[in-house]
């Protein structure tokens, strides 16, 4: 019985990612996403170089570009950019990157200057841009000459075992979607669809360019994306904006009653200090402290109204709950429903059930966010919990940010909307 129906999900899953994938080659590059159970961190695989070497790596939203541990790379198509060349001003490269240890792919000398981030163990690495051929999925030609940095494998800590390196989607010039739009002439967009489950049919999507909506009524809402001004890299020229992606919370609303906070919480300054940032990299929504602290109280007072009890706090979470008091449904935990409020006429984000709690053991539910302390550089970093099963497109044409909440609601999940 168990095999039947393993094997029927197979072949469903087969015909599915036939009939879908192909159809949309034209218009995108898709790639399936997978979340890492134990760093809760979401990755894909990319095809890289002559030999087609699959590579796994961490999805981040705002980084700048592509970057994996070249080490044990090989192909006969990969090149080093030069130093001070067209392609190594378009990758912002400063200077040149050297390397006395024996030639391989990643240590070569007159090489454009990188600085990969390692955001798990906060460690900007010196090291050089390269190119070699990007293989997408479908039927699309691969991209030639796919601008990328190397990482040395010595600073790949803190990544989930199986990755190594991080695919950036941030605002830069050599982004996937920047380079993807610029090969196919597609238009500057990317959707993602981050999964809830680490199951391998529990799978979510990017698609990088094209038409991205079939259905009209999975992402109905839409909101300007911000620019900050101030850069939010480790490094950067002065004058520079970041490369990072926010939106305009204007308030927060629990159970539909406005949290009372100080609204320049939710400006970003001249300093680029504060607003909504957007993070793959962030497990749990964080909150800076003046704003956590009367959100959790209204919460907790709401979830009180809905004969929610209260449990002891599991850490990182303060405001935890009795699951047993606590009504299930397909779209997850019935709690009082969070709203981030965006401008314009009735326009929010709805953060419910399974976006809003996370079960931390059998017997405990807590509300999934963090604080972020008294002086965070954003105030509000939207994290991956709330983004699941959630379709986003962000599109650079327009600058917007196109949103569904919970396609749970919808009685959909990232891996059965067709993109
Ligand atoms: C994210 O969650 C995982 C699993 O709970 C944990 O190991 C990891 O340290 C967390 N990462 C961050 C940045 O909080
Ligand atoms: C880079 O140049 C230095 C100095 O000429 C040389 O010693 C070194 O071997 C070169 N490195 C590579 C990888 O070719
Ligand atoms: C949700 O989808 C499932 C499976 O596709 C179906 O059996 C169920 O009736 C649907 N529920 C609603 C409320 O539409």
């Amino acid at each position: 019985m168990a095999s039947s129906s393993t094997s029927l999900l197979c072949s469903l899953l087969f015909f599915f990612v036939l009939l879908v994938f192909p159809a949309n080659a034209q218009n995108g590059v898709p790639l399936s996403l997978k979340k890492d159970p134990k760093t809760r961190q979401y990755y894909t695989t990319i095809t890289m170089g002559s030999n087609r070497s699959p590579i796994n790596v961490i999805i981040d939203i705002g980084g700048p570009y592509l970057w994996f541990s070249c080490n044990d790379y090989k192909s006969n198509t990969y090149a080093p950019i030069p130093c001070g060349s067209p392609k190594c001003e378009l990758a912002k490269g400063i200077g040149c990157y050297g390397c006395n240890l024996p030639k391989r792919p990643g240590c070569t000398n007159d090489t454009c200057a990188a600085s990969p981030y390692n955001p798990f163990t906060n460690m900007l690495v010196s090291q050089g841009f390269y190119e070699d051929s990007f293989h997408p999925a479908g039927r699309l030609a691969p991209l030639p000459r796919y601008i990328f940095s190397c990482m040395d494998k010595d600073y790949l800590e803190g990544l989930a075992s199986g990755t190594t390196g991080m695919l950036g989607l941030g605002r830069t010039d050599i982004s996937l979607h920047k380079q993807v739009a610029g090969v196919f002439g597609f238009a500057d967009k990317f959707s993602v669809c981050f999964p809830s489950s680490s199951s391998s049919l529990g799978f979510g999507k990017l698609l990088v360019g094209g038409i991205v909506f079939t259905e009209s009524t999975i992402a109905t809402k839409t909101t300007p994306l911000v620019v900050n001004p101030v850069s939010t890299y480790p490094i950067f020229v002065e004058g520079e904006r970041s490369d990072e992606y926010f939106i305009g919370v204007k308030s927060i609303r629990v159970a539909g009653e406005t949290v009372s906070v100080k609204d320049s919480y939710f400006a970003i300054d001249k300093n680029g200090v504060g607003g909504t940032k957007i993070s793959s990299l962030q497990n749990f929504t964080a909150l800076h402290n003046s704003i956590y602290k009367p959100f959790a109280r209204a919460f907790v007072k709401a979830a009180a109204n809905m004969k929610i009890k209260s449990a002891a706090a599991v850490a990182p979470f303060r405001a935890c709950f009795k699951s047993e008091t606590i009504t299930r449904t397909a779209a997850g935990a019935l709690v009082p429903d969070i709203d981030f409020v965006l401008p314009g006429n009735d326009v929010y984000w709805r953060i419910s059930g399974a976006n809003a709690m996370v079960e931390v053991d059998r017997k405990t539910s807590c509300l999934a966010f963090v604080d972020g302390g008294s002086e965070p550089r954003s105030s509000i970093v939207i994290g991956g919990h709330q983004m699941e099963e959630n379709f986003l497109e962000f599109d650079l044409v327009n600058s917007q940010l196109k949103f569904s909440s919970s396609l749970l609601v919808q009685n959909k999940t990232c891996s059965n909307v067709i993109v």
